[in-house]
C-alpha cells in the first residue's frame, strides 16, 4: 500500500495559546491536499491545546519523547502521556536534540523503539552536520544514524523518515534536489518554503517534507499542496 506525501511541521520552542490559535484557525479554514498527510509538532505544554483546536484531518506529534514508561526523569514525558493528549506522532533524533541536547544514535534508538512500542507513529530524524558533510563523511554519518533507528523498527508503516541536512536548518538554505536525493525514501527537510516545495517534492526519492519556520506561517498551507 502506497503511503500518502507527507508533511510535518516542527513548531520547535515558538508560539503562545494565541498565536497557535490563529495558525490552527489558518489550517482549520485552508484549502488542502486530501492526499497528503499533515502533522503538526507542538511544544509539550500545548499538546491538548493544539489537539482539541486542530481539525482531525491533521495529526499532531510531540517534539520528544522519553526511553521509558514512568519515574524519575524530570522535564520528560512519556509515550503514554502523549496518547493521553490524543496525539499519535513524536519526533525523535532531531538534529537540535543531537547537537544541542546531546542525544546519541544509540539513545534515539531506545526512544524509536518505545516510542512504537506504546503505538506512535515515530518521524525520526537523520541529518549531516556541514563540517561533516565537508569532510566527506555524510553517508558514513548518516548510515549510522539510520541504523540506529532501523534496528529498533519493526513495522515502518508507523515510521517516517526526515532527512535533514543541519546545515540547512534555519538558514534559508536548502538542500538542492540532487542533495536530498538520499538512497532511501523519506522525507526532505531544511528550510522549505514556498518557494522550494514543489521542486523538492518533485523529486523521485522525496516522499514529504518536515518543515520549520515555515510551518508556522500560512505559506504552510502551500506546502501541503506542493504536489497539486
Ligand atoms: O524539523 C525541521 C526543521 O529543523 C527545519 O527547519 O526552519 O529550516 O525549515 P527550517
Amino acid at each position: 500500500m502506497s503511503r500518502k506525501f507527507f508533511v510535518g511541521g516542527n513548531w520547535k520552542m515558538n508560539g503562545d495559546k494565541k498565536s497557535l490559535g490563529d495558525l490552527i484557525q489558518t489550517m482549520n479554514g485552508g484549502k488542502v491536499d486530501p492526499n497528503v498527510e499533515v502533522v503538526c509538532g507542538a511544544p509539550s505544554i500545548y499538546l491538548d491545546f493544539v489537539r482539541s483546536k486542530l481539525d482531525a484531518k491533521f495529526g499532531v506529534a510531540a517534539q520528544n519523547c522519553y526511553k521509558v514508561p514512568k519515574g524519575a526523569f524530570t522535564g520528560e514525558i512519556s509515550p503514554a502521556m502523549i496518547k493521553d493528549c490524543g496525539v499519535n506522532w513524536v519526533i525523535l533524533g532531531h538534529s537540535e536534540r543531537r547537537h544541542v541536547f546531546g542525544e546519541s544514535d544509540e539513545l534515539i534508538g531506545q526512544k524509536t523503539a518505545h516510542a512504537l512500542e506504546n503505538g506512535l507513529g515515530v518521524i525520526a530524524c537523520i541529518g549531516e552536520k556541514l563540517d561533516e558533510r565537508e569532510a566527506g563523511i555524510t553517508e558514513k554519518v548518516v548510515y549510522a544514524q539510520t541504523k540506529f533507528i532501523a534496528d529498533n523498527v519493526k513495522d515502518w508503516s508507523k515510521v517516517v523518515l526526515a532527512y535533514e541536512p543541519v546545515w540547512a536548518i534555519g538558514t534559508g538554505k536548502t538542500a538542492s534536489p540532487q542533495q536530498v536525493n538520499i538512497k532511501t525514501e523519506g522525507v526532505a527537510e531544511g528550510s522549505v518554503t514556498g518557494g522550494t516545495c514543489k521542486e523538492l517534492g518533485s523529486q523521485k526519492d522525496v516522499d514529504g517534507f518536515l518543515v520549520g519556520g515555515a510551518s508556522l506561517k500560512p505559506e504552510f498551507i502551500d506546502i501541503i499542496n506542493a504536489k497539486q
